[in-house]
């Protein structure tokens, strides 16, 4: 699956290693503006820097929660955090907000500001499970001051290769639906979305080396955004 994906988008790993980058940014972000807790939703299989090792080094008292439905991805974070206090893993459904918020309220106090992170995940949520309606009901359960950060897959200006990739993850367990600019931005609703916007990820805020030399940043497919709880 992954080579017929990087035959299709050459710049693949590099854009994954993109997304990565773009999370550190958003946590370190959101960290400068005061978060001290996360709640990283379809968090995936754990790799280099991982939100709770970012987090604990620029905040010492930071706490996460991570939640994935994949087994394989919460046994690999369960035996990683095994020995980490400040951070644990949940395996549930991001869509049943109801069973996430359960657990997360164990672990998070919601009385204080939480970084809700939603990387490289929704582009995994069809229409049909109201991606916009599950963004609310975590917008809706988190104080004033609290942040969301969103990346995701997009078609827009990638021509017969964004209908390719569509096509060859339709034939997955995890289906793709790409969204335009707007569509993410409607993700954001009753947010601030805070500067830049919207943009391909490697615009978001960048440190020096982000942009993957000599690429130009739409070739990333995949759209990133942090907005803020009035
Ligand atoms: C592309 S990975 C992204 C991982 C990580 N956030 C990152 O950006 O590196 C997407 C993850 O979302 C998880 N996922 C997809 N749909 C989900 C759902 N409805 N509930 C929980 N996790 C989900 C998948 O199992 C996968 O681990």
């Amino acid at each position: 699956m992954a080579e017929q994906a990087i035959r299709i988008l050459p710049e693949l790993p590099a854009n994954m290693r993109a997304n990565r980058a773009f999370l550190r940014r958003a946590v370190r972000y959101m960290i400068s503006q005061g978060v001290r807790q996360f709640l990283d939703l379809g968090s995936g299989i754990p790799t280099v820097g991982n939100v709770h090792e970012v987090a604990l080094r620029e905040a010492p008292d930071a706490r996460v929660v991570y939640v994935d439905n994949d087994p394989v991805a919460v046994a690999h974070s369960q035996s990683i955090l095994e020995q980490v206090d400040a951070a644990t893993v949940v395996q549930a459904d991001i869509t049943d907000a109801d069973a996430v918020l359960g657990h997360a309220r164990s672990h998070l106090d919601f009385t204080r500001p939480v970084g809700v992170l939603m990387v490289a995940l929704l582009h995994f949520v069809p229409e049909s499970a109201d991606p916009a309606g599950v963004v609310a009901r975590y917008r809706d359960a988190v104080v004033p001051g609290s942040f969301l950060a969103i990346s995701h897959g997009t078609a827009d200006e990638q021509g017969e290769r964004g209908r390719a990739m569509e096509a060859l993850y339709s034939r997955s367990a995890n289906p793709l639906v790409s969204r335009d600019r707007a569509a993410v931005e409607r993700l954001f609703d009753g947010f601030e979305i805070v500067e830049p916007g919207v943009v391909f990820v490697p615009l978001w805020r960048p440190e020096p080396g982000t942009l993957p030399s000599g690429t130009p940043p739409e070739r990333t497919a995949t759209y990133a955004g942090v907005g803020r709880v009035r």
